[in-house]
Formats: structure tokens, sequence, C-alpha cells
């Protein structure tokens, strides 16, 4: 008898638990876009048999969806975010890294060209998400010249937050004005959570604008505050945005930020981790993640970096090969703590839309769900600690470290990563400090330089006697 009541109240506690996600923590998602680079003459150069212009004179064939030498067409976006409202369409909110403007140079863009794109593309994001929250950061080529961006009032700085209003508080109006960064209470009731969008083009190589400058904008100072308050407020945040700290996966010895920046940051994440949750960058346009050790070496914090929508095969001199699919992200996070519970990524194959496509098939191509973290990787979700669980994993088995490597593309490229390509890959991933990257490469190769060397010597002297045993 007891026995009974008690299996039929525990349903009705767990509807209850439904019914008030607020009160007792429920899970949310939001999706996570970034890096679309749309290039609008795709279609009139595809249609005059030109190479697109984002191909940078490289020709090849210009699907009707999309090319991997090139950045998105229109068809690319709209498929986006059609697949983004067929697969949740009422996220809790959406995170947005910026990218908008096609790879051409300089000349071919304006300030004028730069802000249309942006304009056109917030018009379609609110058009697929009305009624949403977008928290959206600029990338760096949404300025003009391309990654120049001033650590102060610029007139591409007040257009584009006219263009965001509507997802913008009176509070962050005037912030993002002065320089592109802001941070607001997440929507919801009884929410703790806050996000915190950087401007960290601030601190590329690349921006001439802010070089030799100490802190620019004020915005390390302003984030220490921030993060400051927000632990006096008892708030967990999120850090939006588009070029991250730490080094490129595919090219090694590659860092974005400058040295100073870099340090900067790794020490505002060290000293503040207990309220960030979680990091969302993008600009690599490859699906990563980066984690962030106290001095003492406990896993402490996790960036995830979301693979981009456009396809663009870099052109970064020793990158091999480096376009991907189409990609996309859901994120399933708690509401109260903004934990990360789990990750969902989906993408086109490109190759097999525009074959489609050919062959008169398929109005609008399929994105299909690519992997689910705690799924592909036996993990029990996205925290630091089981972030470093996977980093482990990659590490000691070729078999995960073959799994990341294909997402990393969104599995355009299914070649074996191997010596070179996993050091890279492990260190980019485990080091964001610039001396302890260059340490863990130069280990690693030679560490695995000499241990070749061992197991040649080993396998000579042992082989016939187990030769099963040698992989
Ligand atoms: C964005 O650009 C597309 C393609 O040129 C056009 O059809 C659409 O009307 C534009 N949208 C806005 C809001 O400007
Ligand atoms: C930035 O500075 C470097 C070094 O002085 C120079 O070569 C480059 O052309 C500059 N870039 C821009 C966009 O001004
Ligand atoms: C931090 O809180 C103080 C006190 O409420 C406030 O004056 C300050 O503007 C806040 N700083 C930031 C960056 O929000
Ligand atoms: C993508 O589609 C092409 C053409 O249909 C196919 O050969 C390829 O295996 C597909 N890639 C993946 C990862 O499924
Ligand atoms: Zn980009
Ligand atoms: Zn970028």
């Amino acid at each position: 008898m007891q026995l009974t009541r008690e299996l039929l109240l525990l349903p009705l506690l767990y509807l209850l638990a439904l019914a008030l996600p607020g009160a007792v923590g429920g899970s949310g998602r939001f999706w996570h876009l970034t890096d679309l680079h749309w290039d609008p003459g795709y279609e009139a150069a595809a249609a005059a048999g030109r190479p697109c212009p984002s191909g940078g004179g490289r020709a090849g064939p210009a699907g009707p969806w999309g090319s991997y030498l090139c950045d998105s067409p229109r068809r690319l976006l709209r498929s986006a975010a059609r697949a983004m409202r067929h697969r949740l369409a009422a996220p809790d909110f959406v995170l947005w890294t910026g990218d908008d403007t096609p790879h051409v140079p300089n000349e071919e863009l304006g300030e004028e060209k730069v802000l249309h794109i942006i304009a056109n593309l917030t018009s379609l994001i609110k058009e697929t998400f009305p009624g949403t929250k977008v928290y959206a950061a600029m990338g760096n080529h949404d300025f003009h010249p391309k990654n120049q961006f001033p650590g102060k009032e610029h007139r591409i700085y007040k257009q584009t937050a006219e263009l965001w209003r509507p997802w913008l508080s009176d509070a962050s109006l005037p912030l993002f004005r002065a320089g592109a960064f802001y941070s607001e209470k997440l929507p919801g009731p009884g929410m703790r959570g806050r996000m915190v969008v950087l401007n960290t083009n601030l601190y590329y190589d690349q921006d001439n604008e802010t070089a030799g400058e100490e802190d620019p904008g004020g915005q390390f100072q302003w984030l220490e505050e921030t993060l400051t308050n927000a632990s006096r407020a008892d708030e967990m945040v999120y850090i939006l945005g588009h070029v991250p700290p730490g080094f490129f996966e595919k090219k090694r010895g590659k860092p974005w930020f400058r040295r100073d920046f870099n340090e900067r940051y790794l020490g505002i994440v060290q000293k503040h981790h207990s309220v960030i949750a979680a990091q969302f960058f993008g600009h690599h346009h490859t699906d990563s993640f980066r984690m962030f050790y106290s001095p003492t070496g406990t896993p402490i914090n996790v960036m995830f970096l979301a693979p981009g929508v456009t396809p663009w095969k870099t052109t970064l001199p020793g990158v091999s090969n480096g376009a991907n699919n189409p990609a996309i992200r859901v994120v399933s996070y708690d509401q109260d703590t903004l934990q990360v519970l789990d990750m969902v990524t989906y993408y086109l194959n490109l190759t097999r839309a525009n074959k489609m496509a050919s062959a008169g098939q398929e109005e609008f191509p399929e994105w299909e769900e690519e992997y689910r973290l705690t799924e592909a990787f036996q993990v029990p979700d996205g925290s630091a600690r089981s972030m470093q669980t996977v980093l482990q994993r990659l590490s000691r088995d070729p078999h995960y470290l073959q799994l990341y490597y294909e997402f990393n593309s969104a599995r355009y490229d299914l070649e074996p990563c191997q010596q070179e390509c996993r050091v890279d890959h492990l260190c980019a991933i485990r080091e964001v400090d610039y001396i302890k990257y260059d340490e863990c490469v130069k280990t690693n190769s030679s560490a695995s330089a000499a241990s070749s060397v061992w197991l040649l010597v080993f396998c000579m002297f042992l082989g016939f006697l187990s030769p099963q045993r040698v992989l």
C-alpha cells in the first residue's frame, strides 16, 4: 500500500518540477550561430560562370547551396534559418557571434556596404526568431576596413547599435556605441544569469588601431568590474565573443590575440572563473573547445568554439584543406546555474545538397544532426570537468580523437588525424597561454619523435615475439 502511494506521487512531483522551471532550475536551450559570411555576389557570379567574389580567384564549381571555396550564398543562409526554425523555433535566446561580410578585399566593400550586410542578416535573424532575445557580438569582418576596431566611439558602432536596438537594453546602448561590448541579465523569471558580450576584435593582432594600448576601450577593466559585481549579486555569467584567445588548432603556432592581451584575458578568467559558467566564441569556423586551468592545473573553465555557417576554405598559408560543412548548434543549459548540460550540432552535407539539387531533388536540403556532446564523448554534461575528461579521451584514444577531428570541420575533412595533426589539436585545446602552448608543442613533438624511435627499437627487439601488440 505504502509503496503504491509513493509510486503514484513521484510522477506528480516530476510534473510539478517541470511546471516550475525557474524555481527549481529547469533546463533551457539556446542557439549558437556564427560566421555567416554572406557573399551577396555569389548568385550573379555563378549565373555568369565567373568564380564567386569571396573565392579569391579560386575557380570551382559553384553549387546552388554553396561551394567550399566560397562564402554563403543567400540560399544557404535561408536554408540555415529554416533548419533552425524546424529544429528549435522558440529558444530561450540566441547567441550570434559575428562575421557577416564576405572574404573580399576592403576595396570591394566600404562602410555602407558592411553596414548594409549587417542590417540584412539582422533582419534575417529577427524574422527567424521574432520576439526572441539575441545576444550579438561583432566579428572582425563586421567593420571597415576589416579588423580595424577602435577602442572608442565610432560611426559603425553607433549604426550597429541602432540595428540591434530591439535586442539591447537602454543601459547597453551607450556602452555599445562606445566600444561594442555590454552585459545584461538573462531573461526569464528568477534567472540569476548574465550575458557578457565582448568586442575581442580589439585584441586581434591585425587591429592596428589598438596596437600598443594597454586596455583598449577600457574593456578589461569593465570586464573585471562586471565579473566582480556578478559575484556580489550571486549571478553566473556566459562570456560571448568572436575572436578567441589561444591558438588556431589547424595551424601550429597561430594565435589571434596579441601576447599581452592574451595574458590579461587568461588572468581574468583565472581570477573570476567561479562566476563564469562557460564561454562561447566563433571566428575559427571549426568546432573545437579550449580548456582553462588554475595555476595548479585544475580545470576551471571551458570555451566552446562553434563551427561556422560559411563553408569557405581558408586561404591562411599553412592550413591544408581548411573548409567545413555549414553547421549550427543548440546548447542545453541549467537555467539556474547556467551549467552547460549538452550540445547538439547540426550540419549540412554541402556536397550532397548540391548533388541532390542537380538531380532535381529537394527544394530545401536537410540539416542533419551531426552529434550530441554527451553521447559522442560519453560525458555527463559540458562542464569544465567533463570537457577535461573529453580532452583526456582525445589524448589517449585515437578513436575519440578521430571522432573529434571529423566534427572539427563538420565532417568535411575525414582524413586520419595523426602525429602533427594530433599535437596541433591537443595543444591548442589544452593551452591558451603562449608559453605553455609552445612547451606543449615542443615536448609532444619531441616526445612523439623519441617514442617512435623507441618504439621502432622495441619492435625490432620484441616484434617477433608478440607482433599483435605492436600498434
Ligand atoms: C536582404 O537581401 C536580400 C537579397 O538581396 C533581399 O532579398 C532582402 O530583401 C534583403 N532584406 C532586407 C531587410 O534588406
Ligand atoms: C597595419 O600595420 C601594418 C604594420 O605597420 C601594415 O603593414 C598594415 O598595412 C596595416 N594595416 C592596415 C589595414 O592599416
Ligand atoms: C558595479 O557595481 C557598482 C556598484 O553598484 C556600479 O557603480 C558599477 O557601475 C558596476 N560596474 C559595472 C561594470 O557594471
Ligand atoms: C556527403 O555527401 C557525399 C555525396 O553524397 C557523400 O559521398 C559523403 O560521404 C557525405 N559525407 C558524410 C560525412 O556523410
Ligand atoms: Zn569568420
Ligand atoms: Zn572572424
